[in-house]
């Protein structure tokens, strides 16, 4: 369809005319300017950095005022995320700007995931752009866009190298966001050993692949001075919260008893070139870049994840009713799976159970018989002793009655012939057939 369009309309060549007089859209860019102005811009600034490298007292300074702080401890079981926005005005362009400090940076015995945290704060505020751009009813002209534009890496000043925690962490970010190393407490260096420490610094960087945001140098207005402070790279600053007055201005200082330290001193820092470099000369292609490098491939892979293509197999534009179609199909088809397997799992299961039951009954049910059998006997053998007993009684009774009525028979015979009295003590222990027990009477 396309193809035909092309044939039909040939694509027609651009001509160049002159002007009779102003028309005026020369003043475009103002247009453009003033909207800008009149909507406000965002910035935000991830502050990487160990717990109190100086993060905040740089914020402080960068922007000349003061930020909410409150000081970590050294305690954290793990690192953590704490973004603060604030809105800002000079002149009359408003700024919303926030900041994000790691809390916990770097206070862990193991250190392998502490990165972790940083990357996913900064996908998920991609995700949150790209949840906002596929929706049908877009806002981002009201959507506060909460990427980071640029991640200020703050090195210790030890004077040796690089830490294996800051490489890793880096390199894992650097896809994700422009990276500006910074050495932090630089008053706290020597100058020579500065000088080497930035050398060692870069070499290492290099080395280990690490990308870091170079300041362009393709448009000719900015091109000289940022070319020559990518050579400053990693910026070496101080910051301070404290301000003296030299001549007839407040300036920021850190004061020593050998001397004082301006932060605003490029003989002393490079403060002064670091704000220069991230607010007045590339803020604007920092958004860019964070734009169109960073977010774009985080939105390119997330796209890709999701089947969506540019074009098919035959190079033809790729259709998204198509990919819709055909993910909602294959997502359809997982979730039918996924249903049969949960069936299948939840069918086995209960034939497992009932199979257990009917074990275990049968087990109550040979112990029930087990347990009649061992009365019944216990109870034969009852009866058995039962009836011995009665028999022991019934004999007992017998004699006793025998001896009652010899004894009364010799009572009589005392009385008549002396006799008789030896005929009855020969049959003292032979009963008379009359003295038997009543068969029907027994113990109970
Ligand atoms: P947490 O937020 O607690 O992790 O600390 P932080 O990184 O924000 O550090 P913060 O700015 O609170 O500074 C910690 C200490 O370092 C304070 O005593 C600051 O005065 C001091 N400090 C900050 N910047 C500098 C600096 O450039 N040089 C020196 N020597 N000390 C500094
Ligand atoms: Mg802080």
């Amino acid at each position: 369809m396309a193809a035909t369009d092309v044939d039909i309309f040939p694509i027609e060549e651009k001509r160049t005319l002159d002007l009779g007089g102003r028309v005026g859209f020369d003043s475009l860019p103002d247009q453009l300017v003033s909207k800008s102005v009149t909507q406000g811009f965002c910035f935000n600034i991830l502050c990487v950095g160990e717990t109190g490298i100086g993060k905040s007292t740089l914020m402080n300074s960068l922007f000349n005022t003061t930020f909410e702080t409150d000081e970590a401890n050294h305690y954290q079981n793990g690192v953590y995320l704490r973004p603060r926005t604030y809105e800002l005005q000079e002149s009359s362009v408003q700024l919303k700007l926030t900041i994000v400090d790691t809390v916990g940076f770097g206070d862990q015995i193991n250190k392998d995931e502490s990165y972790k945290p940083i990357v996913d704060y900064i996908d998920s505020q991609f995700e949150n752009y790209l949840q906002e751009e596929l929706k049908i009813q877009r806002c981002l002209f009201d959507h506060h866009d909460t990427r980071i534009h640029i991640c200020l890496y703050f090195i210790a000043p030890t004077g040796h190298s690089l830490k294996s925690l800051d490489l890793v962490t880096m390199k894992k970010l650097d896809s994700k966001v422009n990276i500006i190393p910074i050495i932090a407490k630089a008053d706290t260096i020597s100058k020579g050993e500065l000088d080497k420490f930035k050398i060692k610094i870069m070499s290492e960087l290099v080395s280990n692949g690490v990308q870091i945001y170079q300041f362009p140098t393709d448009d000719e207005a900015v091109a000289e001075i940022n070319s020559s402070m990518n050579a400053y790279l990693p910026f070496a600053v101080v910051g301070s919260t404290e301000e003296v007055k030299v001549g007839n201005k407040l300036v920021r200082v850190r004061q020593y008893p050998w001397g004082v330290v301006q932060v605003e001193n490029e003989s002393h820092c490079d403060f002064v070139k670091l704000r220069e470099m991230l607010l007045r000369v590339n803020m604007e292609d920092l958004r860019e870049q964070t734009h169109v490098r960073h977010y774009e491939l985080y939105r390119r892979c997330k796209l890709e994840e999701m089947g969506f293509k540019d074009t098919d197999p035959d190079s033809k534009p790729f259709s998204l009713q198509e990919t819709y179609e055909a993910k909602r199909k294959e997502f359809l088809g997982d979730l039918q799976r996924k249903e049969e397997e949960m069936r299948q799992m939840f069918v086995s299961k209960v034939k497992e159970t009932e199979a257990e039951l009917k074990e275990k009954e049968r087990e109550l049910h040979d112990k029930f018989e087990q347990l009649k059998r061992l009365h019944q006997e216990e109870k034969k053998k009852m009866e058995e002793k039962r009836r011995d007993l009665e028999d022991d009684l019934n004999a007992f009774n017998r004699k006793k009655m025998a001896a009652e009525t010899l004894q009364a028979q010799s009572l009589q015979g005392s009385s008549q012939q002396p006799l008789k009295k030896d005929k009855d003590k020969k049959n003292f222990f032979s009963l008379p057939s009359s003295c038997s027990l009543p068969s029907g009477r027994n113990l109970n």
